[in-house]
């Protein structure tokens, strides 16, 4: 193929990925942007395999090894995707960014030692400069990225029993001047290498860059996961430009800076959405404390509770009610369910809107992928900014599975959640609050609009309860 060829199809397949991320940011425009970035993805691949054919057309060998990639990655990958609940997709994400980090080392470290294999060189040729500080930088972000992610899926998964891998936060005195040392001997060993292109150097950085992955995410308290989530997936956006520098594949650079950069933005609009600082995210070492986690569990008090008879009366009786889901409803599937009980509520002339919280669920428009699985039309689902006027105005709040998005802990200082942008759900007539027990969010907090007098909670699976309010209001 002529390189004018490849870079045409290569260009081809990077304006559809700009397209797919346009496209993505908006439930109206989402499944256009996926096939964007599917298309995008398949020109890509075929590109690329195609080159690689070229390039190893003498050695069979090579073409059996890369088939077999191929065939295992993409049958596991395939595998992993199919079987993955809806819940459980930040830790297959978490997952993948570790992959990532991995090849971005083992590509690097590969090269360190055969440089002429990639082209970069003559045979027994040393590394230019320019070569040696891409290598150091990916290598150093793809082993940060592996370990990070690694310990962040643990924290996800709560499959782990090793302290250090579990959920609430691995503090100790002196542990942001640890990680500023590590990182400045980083900087100090990158320069080495850079250098002298010594093994050493290189070997330090590696060690380095794990050991950081896992000092930076120890310390990062639940209600934050969110934003190390997407933040490591920015990480491996720029480990994979990296491997673009080395295999000198200008799909791979311009893929990995879209990943890299949107991956960023989107940290960043995160902390904007739970007040929490870009910066201090990117140093690790926030989030809710380990005695915050538990605030919640020891608390014992009264609450009013009704049945899904008094919830429909309620709600039959209402001129306009405010759907919250959170996460229990992804838990639950409950939400063909809910949109049954809302077309029930129009049909009865009540003004039905769903709110969501930028952080609802377990990861970014989460609850938007489920109500639009449920087919709930698009002008029904507003986002935080654009409904929580309206709740002062609401005769009803229902908040279904929700509770750290809804916690008024969050207006008041000393709290670890304080500052964080609620859905204004307490400001409703009524509230209805549906969850299974007293238990605290993902926060571990206890929550205050449980027991104000305009409360009422309902005990149950979310589908269970919502499927028996459907069945009273009919
Ligand atoms: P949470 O605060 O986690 O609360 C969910 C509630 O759902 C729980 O209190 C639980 O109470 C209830 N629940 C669980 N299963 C249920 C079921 N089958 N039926 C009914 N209720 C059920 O959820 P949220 O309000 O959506 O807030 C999200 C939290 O997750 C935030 O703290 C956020 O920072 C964090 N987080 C978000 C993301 C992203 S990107 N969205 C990623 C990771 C973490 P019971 O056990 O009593 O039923």
């Amino acid at each position: 193929m002529s390189p004018n060829i490849v870079a045409l199809l290569y260009l081809t397949a990077s304006v559809c990925f700009i397209q797919a991320l346009k496209g993505l940011s908006h439930p109206t425009t989402s499944i256009r942007g996926n096939l964007f970035g599917m298309s995008g993805m398949a020109i890509a691949v075929l590109t690329t395999a195609a080159l690689v054919l070229e390039n190893v057309r003498d050695t069979p060998l090579a073409i059996g090894w890369a088939i077999v990639g191929v065939v295992v990655g993409g049958a596991i990958g395939g595998r992993l995707a199919l079987r993955v609940e809806m819940t459980k997709m930040p830790e297959l994400v978490a997952f993948m960014h570790s992959m990532i980090g991995l090849s971005a080392v083992l590509v690097a470290v590969a090269e360190v030692a055969e440089p002429w294999a990639f082209g970069v060189v003559g045979k027994g040729e040393p590394l230019a400069a320019g070569n040696r500080v891409e290598l150091a930088l990916g290598i150093f972000i793809g082993a940060l990225t592996f370990t990070g992610s690694v310990i962040a899926f643990g924290k996800l998964s709560g499959k782990y029993t090793f302290r250090l891998f579990q959920g609430s936060p691995v503090r100790f005195s002196g542990q942001h001047k640890l990680n500023l040392l590590l990182g400045l001997a980083t900087a100090y060993f990158c320069y080495e290498f850079v250098a002298t292109q010594a093994w050493a150097g290189i070997l330090m950085v590696l060690i380095l860059g794990l050991a950081l992955g896992v000092l930076l995410i120890i310390p990062i308290g639940g209600a934050d996961m969110p934003v190390v989530v997407s933040m490591l997936n920015s990480y491996s956006g720029w480990a994979a430009a990296g491997i673009g520098f080395s295999l000198g594949n200008s799909m791979l650079i311009i893929a990995g800076s879209l990943v890299g950069s949107s991956g960023a933005i989107l940290s960043y609009i995160m902390c904007r959405a739970m007040n929490r600082s870009f910066l201090s995210v990117i140093l690790g070492g926030f989030g809710a404390s380990a005695e915050s986690q538990n605030a919640g569990a020891s608390q014992q008090r009264n609450v009013k509770s009704g049945s899904a008879d008094d919830v429909a009366f309620v709600l039959g009786n209402a001129e306009s009610v405010v759907i919250v889901p959170g996460y229990g409803l992804a838990v639950a599937r409950a939400q063909h369910a809910v949109k049954e009980m809302a077309e029930k509520l129009t049909g009865k002339g009540v003004n039905v809107k769903y709110a969501i919280h930028p952080v609802a669920g377990r990861m970014p428009g989460h609850m938007n992928v489920l109500l639009a699985e449920a087919e709930v039309p698009y002008d029904q689902v507003f986002e935080m900014e654009d409904i929580n006027s309206e709740f002062g105005q609401a005769d009803v709040a229902i908040v279904l599975g929700a509770n750290d998005v809804v916690n008024p802990a969050a207006l008041q200082k000393g709290s670890p959640i304080f500052g964080m942008p609620i859905l204004d759900a307490y400001k409703a007539k009524t509230v209805i609050i549906n969850k299974r027990s007293m238990a605290a969010g993902y926060a571990g907090l206890d929550n205050e609009l449980f027991y104000m007098d305009k409360s009422m909670m309902v005990f149950g699976d979310a589908k269970k309860v919502v499927e028996d309010i459907v069945k009273a209001i009919e």
